[in-house]
């Protein structure tokens, strides 16, 4: 059986409008997602099981605030051990049903000093420092070109719509540069000093692979990020992973919201154009 059969037999033939991809500890998200038909990430061609304490590593199915959306929840990052073919196959898989956005979330350090542990902020750039690219190796077409551009990758219209959610209801929701550093260790000051004078306002592991996958492609990206502390040398507590979770928990009831309010908004205002 080729690739695109077997993915489109461990959907179901499932033509989700948007794919939303969770990161550490933001899980709970997926429990409102309705009606949802879930597999193992791994069931699709080439995806290894996920590892780490907080990522589930399922797919689901089903609809969030009236719209059809296919969920990753929990992915796979370069300090596994997985290389950045291996943590985008499973988006690269789920991109063939034709979503006409894609939203990308995570947890991360604050680096912007007036930002705070709990706060949400949306993805406006993003800095790859992740010392490689998702699209280098031989050229697939189904990647889109060979130089793709990375000048609007992550979509205002999309942006637009969750601010406008958020200022309904009052939710705080910053706005900055995301950095992908490789980890698995967290940073040093002086790795936040330079990471603040490239321009970074947060930091984390993930999600820059898989916009730039998902740019490649001609789609809209959204976003947003969970600070669930600030980056090292900012405050003088060390940083724990456990922490970064208990965090993602508190925030995910707030991120929850914004989603099944904000995706039909965000869908409709992008109209599947980046
Ligand atoms: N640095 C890198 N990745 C992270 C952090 C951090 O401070 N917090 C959550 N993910």
């Amino acid at each position: 059986m080729d690739d695109k059969t077997r993915v489109r037999e461990v959907l179901g033939g499932f033509q989700p409008e948007a794919v939303l991809v969770l990161g550490s500890g933001l899980g709970a998200v997926a429990s409102r997602v309705q009606d949802a038909c879930v597999q193992p990430q791994a069931a699709l061609p080439g995806v290894p099981v996920a590892a780490v304490s907080g990522h589930g590593g399922e797919i689901l199915c089903g609809t969030l605030g009236g719209r059809r959306v296919l969920v990753l929840s929990g992915r796979l990052h370069l300090y596994e051990g997985h290389n950045l073919g291996v943590v985008t196959r499973a988006l690269r898989h789920v991109l063939s049903t034709g979503p006409r956005l894609v939203i990308l979330t995570n947890a991360a350090g604050a680096i912007q000093r007036d930002f705070r542990p709990g706060e949400l902020m949306l993805i406006a750039d993003h800095l790859n420092l992740s010392g490689g690219s998702p699209l280098e190796g031989a050229h697939d077409p189904a990647d889109g070109p060979r130089f793709p551009d990375m000048s609007n990758v992550w979509s205002v219209a999309a942006r637009r719509a969750f601010r406008s959610v958020a200022d309904e209801r009052g939710v705080t929701l910053r706005e900055g540069v995301y950095a992908m550093l490789r980890g698995p260790q967290y940073e040093t000051p002086a790795e936040v000093r330079m990471l603040r004078l490239l321009g970074a306002d947060a930091v984390g592991m993930s999600t820059v692979p898989e916009a730039i996958v998902t740019a490649a492609r001609g789609i809209p990206v959204l976003g947003i990020s969970m600070l669930s502390n600030l980056a090292a040398g900012i405050s003088r507590v060390p940083l724990r992973h456990e922490e970064v979770l208990a965090e993602g928990q508190k925030a995910a009831h707030v991120l929850g919201m914004l989603l099944e309010t904000g995706l039909a908004r965000a869908i409709d205002a992008t109209g599947g154009r980046a």
